[in-house]
């Protein structure tokens, strides 16, 4: 049966690197039919709303959807409704991706790009499962309302119910057993009640996994862990704000946020796939921006909601492949290496194949 998958290139880079994503997606010769829609800035220029009703409809009924990026400085003084990134949310929140999956792995081949030392980093296989549709994101309520005095007064609610901290725990102990079968939950137990909570019931799930041995860290410590000794972690799972954060920095560990896919997934395993990275406006347009996070995300698509696994495991090799091949956009480049643009990689991506 065709598969449907809705792409939605976005802002900045985001065009760019989906172009190249999706020429290797045709390059597989699978029976899917891609289609397209507006989302963030891009959607907010044409239609004043960052998601469109169109573009809902059309993901609610995709059996999969690629996302490049959203946001700029163009939209950044708009009201909060007229920004790109509630189109985001709004797509993540209207199709309960609530799961988000962020592996950070070293390719060895890239070792020298990371920041870190290469034995602190090499061989690193990391997993961030991160809460994405509750939490201090969306929370009710907020806003920045004056008080009596006249002051401003900026305000938002960290929020977790039960039910919430439940799934997206099943799915981190699911991910953890089909790895190295540590989950490590990432909490501010000793400040915050709503993660309390969350560790609670981190807890009580962890009696259903009895294979996976679960672990509590707080989130300050889990920052510092990440950079001064990332090797310790298989499976992180944290709140949405804290997960944001912390997979931005584990991202640098492997050389480049350039390179990390990620999957957005809901109950039935349907989802949406980005990459880790923004829309980086300042090379924007100009064919510097590495379409591999993005390619690694179809690769991502086909494993988790089009059981395409052999696509997905090409994809991969592929990509290894051109990497041993010495080529690197600008975020990789070190030396001996070849430079290469956008499309020069995306090319090589779909040679490999
Ligand atoms: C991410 C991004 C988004 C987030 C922004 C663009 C709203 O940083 O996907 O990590 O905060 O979730
Ligand atoms: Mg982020």
């Amino acid at each position: 049966m065709t598969k449907n998958v809705l792409v939605l290139p976005g802002d900045g880079i985001g065009p760019e690197i989906v172009t190249e994503a999706v020429k290797v997606l045709g390059t597989l010769n699978l029976d899917i039919e891609i289609d397209s829609a507006l989302i963030g800035g891009a959607a907010v220029d044409i239609t004043g709303n960052p998601l469109p009703e169109e573009t809902l409809v059309k993901a609610r009924a995709a059996d999969a959807i690629l996302l490049g990026a959203v946001g700029g400085p163009k939209w950044d003084a708009n009201p909060m409704e007229q920004r790109p990134e509630k189109g985001l949310l709004g797509i993540r929140s209207q199709l309960e991706l609530f799961a988000n999956l962020r592996p950070a792995i070293l390719y060895p081949q890239l070792a020298e790009a990371s920041t870190l030392k290469p034995e602190v980093v090499s061989g690193l296989d990391i997993l961030i499962v991160r809460e994405l549709t509750g939490g201090i994101y969306f929370g009710q309520p907020r806003g920045i309302r004056t008080l009596e005095n006249g002051e401003r007064e900026g305000y938002n609610t960290y929020v977790y119910s039960e039910s919430e901290i439940r799934r997206i725990g099943r799915q981190a102990f699911e991910a953890a057993q089909k790895r190295g079968k540590r989950l490590c939950s990432i909490d501010k137990s000793n400040v915050l009640e709503v993660t309390v909570l969350w560790k609670e019931v981190m807890e009580e799930l962890a009696k259903d996994y009895p294979d996976v041995e679960l672990t509590h860290m707080l989130v300050d410590n889990a920052a510092m862990q990440l950079v001064r000794a990332p090797k310790q972690f298989d499976v992180m799972v944290t709140g949405n704000m804290f997960g944001d954060i912390l997979s931005d920095a584990a991202a640098m560990l492997t050389g480049s946020i350039g390179m990390l896919p990620s999957a957005s997934l809901d109950e039935n395993g349907k989802g949406m796939y980005e990459p880790c990275h923004g829309s980086a406006p300042d090379i924007a347009g100009q064919g510097k921006a590495n379409p591999l996070a993005t390619i690694l995300s179809v690769a991502m698509m086909l494993r988790y909601s089009l059981n395409e696994l052999a696509a997905a495991d090409r994809i991969e090799q592929a990509v290894e492949k051109v990497l041993d091949q010495g080529l690197r956009t600008a975020d990789i480049m070190s030396e001996g290496c070849t430079l290469v643009s956008t499309e020069e990689m995306g090319e090589a991506v779909v040679a490999a194949l």
